[in-house]
């Protein structure tokens, strides 16, 4: 299982021998689905290239604190603010004595200074310097003074000759431990597509056919789905909400264009949810030029728009679809039905009569309605229905 898709990891590389197996460590790391930045002190560049590390990662290797042309790229401060979790391995008696202190002196103890992400280190060393009294003072100052894990060492035979514990974790254990720290990503691996806000049918080239829906529950599924560890699509309608952070948002206007969008992410979609306000009829034929007012009365011709939910759900191998039921009455009948007609995995289906929640508003209560269940969340923000959305689909999947 990929859990950690959308990761964003902080390898620090120090020197020592046991840096040659951070390449595998990388590797590891990337097949997991991490987004992997190295930082190298010197002493790690004299066993181990930056090259290989940034072909490895897919990403520049950072080695350097007072370097403008890497600050004017992706700067130190930038850099700590980016990472989830720092791990630093091989981790060296010098390094750990220096993180200690509180040192700033080179780009790894800054960023480690900088930053607010979890730390870990996995010290390597040979084994009379581990046990040295003043490592081991070192070691447990840092875990006095801040939450930090100590991943290691291993005993065994050291590249010296001599046995002993002092040996780093093998990649795969650290791979291993880092993907732990995200076990709550219930939906990590998973590439989600949601739709979201209203569709726009143009008349002309100055009018259209729209709704006034907010967009807000989409917005807020796609955010709840990223923290969960998914891989995020957002094909949206034309609405003044930000992107959530991490998440692929693809503007659209039509409803016509929102399946084109839709269809072309389908072979990489896992789960699919339409919470878009999609505009059922549009324009028979959209005029080239701005329509005039000359008559007293005018009729539009309209035909229907595709259902999109309802042809991604049709296709061979459809992804885990989740629809929406916005009703006024008879609220879990007619999502049942919808449930059933669309041929959906899940049905969120809200009562849209009150003006205080639902349709336009930051609130919502919902009922999560499957195939087996049907479950009742009252008032609550759409964020924190999300969450519960997300939860149901990941139970369901699992
Ligand atoms: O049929 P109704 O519009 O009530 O169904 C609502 C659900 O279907 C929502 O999930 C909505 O995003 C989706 N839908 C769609 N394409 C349409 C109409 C609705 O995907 N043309």
């Amino acid at each position: 299982m990929q859990r950690l898709t959308n990761k964003r990891i902080l390898l620090g590389i120090t020197g020592g021998i046991a840096a040659y197996k951070t390449a595998e460590l990388v590797r590891a790391l990337v097949t997991n689905g991490a987004d992997v930045r190295v930082v190298m002190t010197d002493g790690a560049k004299e066993f181990i290239t930056p090259l290989t590390l940034q072909a490895l990662s897919g990403n520049p290797v950072h080695h350097s604190l007072l370097d403008p042309e890497a600050e004017a790229g992706m700067g130190h401060i930038e850099l700590a603010k980016w990472a989830d979790f720092i791990l630093i391995a091989p981790a060296s008696a010098n390094f750990i004595a220096r993180l200690t202190s509180g040192m700033g002196n080179d780009l790894l103890t800054t960023l480690c200074l900088a930053s607010i992400a979890p730390l870990a280190i996995a010290p390597a060393m040979n084994q009379a310097m581990w046990a040295d009294a003043s490592t081991q003072h070192n070691l447990q100052t840092l875990q006095d003074l801040k939450p930090i894990q100590i991943w290691g060492p291993d005993q065994g035979q050291q590249a010296c000759g001599d046995v002993g514990p002092g040996r780093m974790l093998e990649p795969t254990e650290l791979a291993r431990r880092l993907s732990e720290q995200f076990e709550r990503n219930i939906l990590s691996g998973k590439t989600i597509t949601i739709t979201a806000g209203p569709t726009r049918e143009a008349i002309d080239p100055v009018r259209y056919i729209s709704n006034h829906s907010s967009g807000k529950m989409g917005f807020a599924l796609a955010k709840a789905a990223q923290e969960a560890g998914a891989k995020v699509n957002l094909v949206a309608g034309p609405v003044h909400i930000p992107t959530p952070e991490r998440v692929h948002r693809t503007n659209i206007e039509s409803a016509q264009d929102m399946l084109d969008t839709v269809l072309t992410l389908l072979p990489q979609t896992d789960i699919f949810i339409g919470a878009a306000a999609v505009a059922d009829y549009r324009p028979a034929d959209v005029c080239d030029q701005k329509i005039k007012k000359n008559q007293d009365e005018m009729q539009i011709r309209l035909v229907k728009n595709p259902d999109i939910i309802a042809t991604v759900a049709a296709q061979d191998n459809p992804p885990f679809c989740v629809g929406f039921a916005a009703e006024t009455q008879d609220v879990i009948s007619y999502a049942k039905g919808k449930l059933e007609k669309k041929k959906l995995n899940m049905v969120i289906a809200n009562d849209v009569s009150s003006q205080h929640i639902g349709f336009n508003t930051d609130d919502n209560a919902i009922i999560i309605i499957d195939h087996e269940s049907t479950t009742e969340y009252g008032q609550a923000s759409k964020y924190v229905l999300s969450q519960k959305i997300i939860e149901h689909i990941a139970k369901k999947l699992s």
